[in-house]
């Protein structure tokens, strides 16, 4: 790895929480699409909110900086004020705002207190041009 590239800072995990954020991940249609090597850096470098009773998580129309994925815990999503349905551990969520850069298209509110493994926008740009650096220095 070049030296000037950034780095990202990963937080540790057990086996079976990577396997619950790597399973939320692949279950998205969005997320996944991207590369596999994206996907293991992006579980690696996730970290842990709790949200309690009745916090948003996410608010509708708002610009997103983060994607999510639910370990523990209940969400309800709105649109419009409109209860669109429910979301349970294993899920990933608010990648749209990430990957297309839009609004958020949503409300995610926590139903009770949940765990949810979080990623900032900032480390998934770095992560996605630390891989292409890396595949661009093969040839
Ligand atoms: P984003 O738009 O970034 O923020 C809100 C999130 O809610 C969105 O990404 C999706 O992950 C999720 N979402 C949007 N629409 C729905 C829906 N109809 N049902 C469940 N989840 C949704």
């Amino acid at each position: 790895r070049a030296a000037h590239t950034p780095t990202v800072k990963s937080v540790r995990k057990d086996s079976q929480t990577k396997k619950l954020i790597n399973g939320a991940i692949m279950n998205n249609d969005f997320l996944n699409k991207l590369e596999p090597q994206h996907l293991r850096e992006m579980v690696d470098c996730m970290y842990e909110k709790v949200y309690t009773e009745g916090q948003l998580v996410i608010q509708e129309g708002e610009p997103g900086n983060y994607l999510y994925v639910l370990a523990d815990g209940l969400l309800e999503v709105f649109q419009n004020g409109k209860l669109l349905g429910e979301m349970r551990p294993g899920s990933a969520f608010g990648e749209l705002a990430i990957l297309y850069n839009c609004k958020r298209t949503a409300t995610v509110k926590a139903v009770s207190q949940s765990k949810i493994w979080a990623l900032d926008r900032q480390t998934f740009q770095t992560i996605m041009m630390q891989t292409t650096q890396a595949r661009h220095n093969e040839y």
